[in-house]
């Protein structure tokens, strides 16, 4: 059996434990460092595997032996903005967690593929890989994905289309400049800005780009955690059913869309190696001035984080 170990037992990483193990694709270890919580989350969830008859092992644990021997590694350990706290605290925090997690992990997973979520996840992907020293194709950060489905659900609910029949893509960093392609996504094949009136398809852009901001404001406490959980559970199962799929999500830049030396949202193709190719879109000057914005607060935010913390 394959093994999947996810750093941090919150909602999003017990969440997306809760979706691989109805896959049934591998063996799900959950790591945090709260005393007892990964255990009970991995039993409660074992109790209910019987229902459904899936036949895979939970394990809780506070120590990284558990991990021992992953195939994929998840990363989504980190701490929510606090009242007070500014964004610099919070992204050496994050770094912190985010760093000790990858080396940790991978001391006792030398094969595994890393999957990023806690946030900012495009700096935390870019730190994981600079600390482990992983080649770019194993280290990739999980938000396209998300931000891609949360459009296709809008496109559904202004269409009354099914969702099987809307694609949608949305690349560029994980932040309000995210990139929602109007041209690239489709409803069955017809790019959505000839399906939609412009001032329709405005708004869905929109809502797609606060996204994570509305669930927020009406959870109150805490953030999303279905759609995050099930994004990096979709990518976990195309690694390990070698499955050539691809999917927004965010690669090291290597020169692919003019970009250098970050990672950025693009359409990647996975398979078990992790990241196979990167797929360059023809962008036209519109969805290439929007690219660039999204690029250079990426580009910040990773040199923040290069001046608060050693990589
Ligand atoms: N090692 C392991 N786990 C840790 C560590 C650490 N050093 N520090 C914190 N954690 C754990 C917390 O104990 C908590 O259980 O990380 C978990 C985070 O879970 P939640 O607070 O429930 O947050 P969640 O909603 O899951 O989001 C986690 O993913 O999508 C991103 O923006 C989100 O960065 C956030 C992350």
């Amino acid at each position: 059996m394959n093994k999947i170990s996810i750093i941090g037992a919150g909602m999003t990483g017990s969440t997306a434990a809760h979706w691989l193990a109805e896959k049934e694709i591998a063996d799900i270890v959950l790591v945090d460092v709260v005393e007892g919580m990964p255990q009970g989350k991995a039993l409660d969830l074992q109790e209910a595997l019987p229902i459904i008859g899936k036949d895979v092992e939970l394990t809780g644990s506070n120590d990284y032996a558990a991990t021992k021997n992953s195939d994929v590694v998840i990363i989504t350990a980190g701490i929510a903005r606090k009242p007070g706290m500014s964004r610099d605290d919070l992204l050496k925090t994050n770094a912190g967690i985010v760093g000790t997690a990858a080396l940790e992990t991978l001391k006792h997973s030398p094969d595994a593929i890393f999957i990023v979520l806690t946030n900012p996840l495009d700096t935390m992907a870019y730190l994981a890989l600079k600390k482990t020293g992983l080649p770019r194709e194993r280290v990739l950060g999980q938000a396209g994905i998300l931000d891609s489905a949360r459009m296709r659900a809008f496109v559904a609910m202004e269409t009354g289309v099914s969702v099987e029949n809307i694609q949608c893509y949305v690349l560029g960093g994980h932040g309000d400049e995210m990139v929602p392609l109007t041209k690239h996504s489709n409803v069955a094949g017809i790019p959505l800005r000839d399906y939609l009136p412009a001032d329709r398809l405005a708004a869905i852009v929109e809502r797609t780009r606060k996204g994570g901001a509305e669930v927020i404001n009406l959870l109150k406490t805490g953030s999303a955690y279905y759609a995050p959980g099930l994004a990096c559970a979709q990518m976990a199962d195309a690694i390990l059913r070698d499955k050539h799929l691809i999917v927004p999500c965010a690669a090291m830049m290597q020169g692919e869309y003019g970009l250098d030396d970050m990672y950025f949202g693009v359409p990647v193709q996975i398979g078990r190696a992790g990241m196979e190719r990167i797929v360059e879109y023809k962008l036209d000057e519109e969805e290439r001035a929007m690219f660039d914005k999204s690029a250079a607060a990426v580009k910040e935010t990773h040199e923040a984080m290069k001046s608060l913390v050693q990589i």
